[in-house]
C-alpha cells in the first residue's frame, strides 16, 4: 500500500509550483484529479514544446501519474460539479494569481461549509502584506527571496539560479504543510488553510545568507573572498563560489578544458597535507606561512590555484575517486547530460524513462524522496481531459445518462469525440 492512498486532491494546480507538489503526493499514491481549463488545460501543455501537437517536456515532467478531467469552473454547470468535488476530496490545491479561487465563487469560507474536513493549499508569490495581490514567477521569487542578490560573483550583477527553488522549492514546502495538515485532521477531524508564498520559501533557502547579513555587524566575513583584500558594505554580498559552511571551498578546473570540466574541492584541516601531497609540495604541509587555517585565509586564492594545477592533471571523475580514496569531500560539476546517462540515478529511481501515450519514451527526475515501504512508481502525465468520464463515474458516483448530461450542458467543455467531428 502506497502511503498517502486514500487521500484524494482535487488539482488545481498549472504551470510549476503547484504541480510539483501535487506529483510528488500522487507519487507517493494520493489520487491527484487536475482540473483543467476544457480546450486549454495548463497552460505549459503547449509551453517550450519540442515535438508538434504534444504535451510539452515542461508539462509532462510535473504531472506524472495524475488524472485529468476537464471542468469550465466559471459554468453555473461546472460550479455545482466543482462543489460535488470539494465534498469528495481530501485536499484542494491550488496557484493561480492571488484570489482566482474567490473569483470562481469559492473562497475558503464556503470550501469550508462544504466540506470542513478539506484542507485549502495554495503557493502565492507573497505572503500578506503590501505585495500579496502580485502575480509571481520562478525568478521573480529567487529576486525578490534573497538567492539573486547572494548569487554571483562580487564584481558581476545579480544572478539567478538553474535550480528552481521558487517554484520547485515552494511546492516541496508545500507538500509539508499538506502533509502536516492531514496528520493534524486525523486528531482534530478539521481540515485548515495552507499558504506556502514564494518569497518565504526562497529566504527559507536561502536562511545561511539571512545568517551572514547579521555577522556582518560583528566583523568581516572571513570566509567570503572579499576578505581580507576586498572591502565588504552593511549587506551580504555575493560569495562567488565560496562554500559558505565553515570549510573554505572553490570549484577548480579539471583536464579537458570544457564548460563543466570542474571540480569543486573543499580543504578541511586534514585535507590539506593530502592536497599538497598529490600537489607535490609536501614542504607546505608544515609550513607556518600555510599550516593552518588562520595562515590560509588571506590566500584562499592561491590555495585553490596550487590545487589547480594537480586537479588539471586528471579528469574530473579520476580527482572525485583519488580525494574519496583519503577521504576528502569534493564534488564533480556534472552536466545534465552526464546526469540524464548516470546508471546510478536510473537504478534508484531518481532518474526514470517513463513511456507516453503520444510522446514515446522520455526522461523525467522520479521521486526524490525513497520511503522503504512505499515504492514509488513514476508514470506519464495525462492527457487533456482523459480521465473526465471516470473520475464523474467513480468520485461523484455519476451514472452514464449524467455524465452525458453534463457533457452536454458545455460544463466539461466540449467532448473529445464531438470536438472531432
Ligand atoms: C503563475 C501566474 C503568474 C500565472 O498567471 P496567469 O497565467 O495570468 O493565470 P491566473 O492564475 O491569473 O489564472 C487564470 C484564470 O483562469 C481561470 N481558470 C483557471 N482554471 C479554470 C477553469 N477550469 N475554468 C474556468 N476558468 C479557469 C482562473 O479562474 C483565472 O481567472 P480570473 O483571472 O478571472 O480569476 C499566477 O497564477 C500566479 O501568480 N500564481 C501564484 C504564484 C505561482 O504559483 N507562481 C509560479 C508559477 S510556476
Amino acid at each position: 500500500m502506497k502511503a498517502l492512498e486514500g487521500v484524494r486532491i482535487l488539482d488545481f494546480t498549472h504551470v510549476q509550483s503547484g504541480p510539483t507538489c501535487t506529483q510528488l503526493l500522487a507519487w507517493f499514491g494520493a489520487d491527484v484529479i487536475k482540473v483543467e481549463r476544457p480546450g486549454v488545460g495548463d497552460i505549459t501543455r503547449t509551453q517550450l514544446r519540442d515535438i508538434p501537437d504534444v504535451d510539452s517536456l515542461y508539462f509532462t515532467m510535473l504531472n506524472g501519474n495524475k488524472r485529468s478531467m476537464t471542468l469550465d469552473t466559471k459554468s453555473e454547470g461546472g460550479k455545482a460539479i466543482l462543489e460535488r468535488l470539494i465534498k469528495a476530496c481530501d485536499v484542494l490545491v491550488e496557484n493561480f494569481a492571488p484570489g482566482a479561487i474567490d473569483r470562481m465563487g469559492f473562497p475558503w469560507e464556503k470550501i469550508q461549509e462544504l466540506n470542513p474536513r478539506m484542507i485549502y493549499a495554495s503557493v502565492k508569490g507573497f505572503g500578506p502584506g503590501p505585495y500579496e495581490d502580485c502575480k509571481v514567477y520562478e525568478n521573480v521569487a529567487q529576486c525578490t527571496g534573497g538567492s539573486a542578490s547572494t548569487t554571483g560573483f562580487d564584481d558581476g550583477p545579480p544572478l539567478v539560479t538553474g535550480s528552481q527553488i521558487g517554484d520547485s522549492g515552494t511546492g516541496l514546502h508545500l507538500g509539508l504543510g499538506i502533509v502536516t495538515a492531514l496528520y493534524h485532521r486525523e486528531k482534530t477531524g478539521r481540515g485548515q488553510r495552507v499558504l506556502a508564498a514564494m518569497q518565504d520559501g526562497v529566504l527559507n533557502l536561502a536562511r545561511v545568507k539571512l545568517r551572514d547579513q547579521q555577522r556582518l555587524a560583528h566583523g568581516p566575513l572571513k570566509e567570503y573572498p572579499q576578505y581580507p583584500n576586498g572591502t565588504f558594505t552593511d549587506e551580504c554580498p555575493r560569495a562567488g563560489n565560496a562554500s559558505g559552511g565553515g570549510q573554505p571551498g572553490w570549484a577548480v578546473k579539471t583536464k579537458g578544458g570544457g564548460a563543466n570540466d570542474y571540480i569543486y574541492v573543499i580543504i578541511q584541516p586534514p585535507g590539506w597535507a593530502v592536497y599538497m601531497k598529490l600537489c607535490g609540495r609536501e614542504e607546505l604541509i608544515d609550513d607556518p606561512e600555510w599550516a593552518t587555517p588562520e595562515a590560509r585565509l588571506p590566500k584562499l586564492d592561491q590555495c585553490f590555484a596550487l590545487i589547480e594545477e594537480w586537479t588539471k592533471t586528471k579528469d574530473k571523475f579520476e580527482v572525485m575517486e583519488i580525494l574519496n580514496e583519503r577521504n576528502v569531500p569534493c564534488g564533480p560539476i556534472l552536466s545534465m547530460k552526464e546526469l540524464a546517462e548516470e546508471p546510478s540515478l536510473r537504478a534508484t529511481g531518481t532518474v526514470v524513462e517513463v513511456d507516453h501515450p503520444t510522446r514515446g519514451k522520455y526522461l523525467t527526475v522520479g521521486q526524490p524522496i525513497k520511503l522503504s515501504d512505499s515504492p514509488a512508481e513514476v508514470g506519464p502525465s495525462p492527457l487533456l481531459g482523459e480521465h473526465t468520464d471516470e473520475i464523474l463515474g467513480d468520485v461523484l458516483g455519476l451514472s452514464e445518462d449524467e455524465i452525458e448530461a453534463t457533457w452536454a450542458s458545455g460544463a466539461l467543455g466540449q467532448k473529445a469525440s464531438a470536438a472531432a467531428e
